[in-house]
């Protein structure tokens, strides 16, 4: 079999850098994290507001460790999986958000989800759409289902998950857990809800990206 059919037949990831526009107009680069984005991390961390590291962290971290980064920024594409955006109007910023996806161990079918967007560029889809990514290549690698951690003081992104078909598992004080299955495909989702239907959308849009010509990173 030649090379080129023995990959195009077996790639169900998204690609590893791709374009997509949001609904809004905002023209993003997403692109699977690698160590090249280490700075652009460090840089982010310190976007980053107060209440988002807290619900992005639950602690109080001040800056990440140069331990934590490089475990943030060298996902192996099996068991840990993440995906980064920049704003091609403004590459030279940190960036938009990451979303990864991080195996509970070697053997488990399930995985541990955290999103996390620049305050500036929340609630204009760009979480959305890195959580699809991470469901397709998820999907790819063999997880089936979804843990999420989410705090208390984020009901409306509670919310938005449970609208997405997730299920709550376990509350307490501190944290909401919710399990969802995962999807690579639109038409395998089954709620009829308007945030659903957007999940579907961006999951269409991560399936049909085609590789970027230039990597803005
Ligand atoms: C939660 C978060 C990832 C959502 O990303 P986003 O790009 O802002 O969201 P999108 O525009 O793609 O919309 C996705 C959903 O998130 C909700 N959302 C948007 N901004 C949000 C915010 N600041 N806080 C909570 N939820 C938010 C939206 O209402 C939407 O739900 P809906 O479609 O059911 O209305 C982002 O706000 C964030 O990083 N918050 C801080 C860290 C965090 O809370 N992470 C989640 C726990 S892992």
């Amino acid at each position: 079999m030649k090379p080129s059919l023995f990959k195009n037949w077996f790639r169900k990831t998204p690609p590893a850098t791709f374009d997509v526009r949001l609904p809004n107009g905002l023209f993003l680069q997403v692109a699977f994290v690698t160590a090249a984005h280490a700075s652009r991390f460090t840089a982010g961390y310190e976007h980053l507001s107060e209440q988002s590291r807290r619900m992005r962290f639950f602690g109080q971290i001040s800056s990440l460790s140069s331990k934590q980064l490089v475990f943030l920024t060298q996902p192996d594409g099996r068991n840990h999986i993440a995906y980064a955006a920049l704003n091609l109007a403004n590459p030279a910023e940190p960036g938009v958000g990451v979303a990864r996806a991080i195996r509970l161990d070697a053997d488990s079918k399930i995985a541990e989800v955290a999103l996390t967007i620049l305050d500036a560029y929340q609630h204009q889809g760009a979480g959305l759409l890195l959580h699809a990514a991470v469901h397709v290549h998820a999907a790819a690698v063999g997880i089936e289902q979804f843990l999420y951690d989410v705090s208390p003081e984020n009901p409306r992104f509670i919310q938005h998950l449970l609208a997405l078909g997730a299920v709550r598992v376990s509350q307490d004080h501190d944290i909401v857990r919710l399990r969802l299955q995962v999807t690579a495909k639109p038409e395998q989702i089954r709620a009829t809800t308007p945030a659903a239907k957007r999940f579907a959308e961006r999951l269409r849009a991560v399936s049909m990206a085609v590789p970027a010509r230039v990597s803005a990173a």
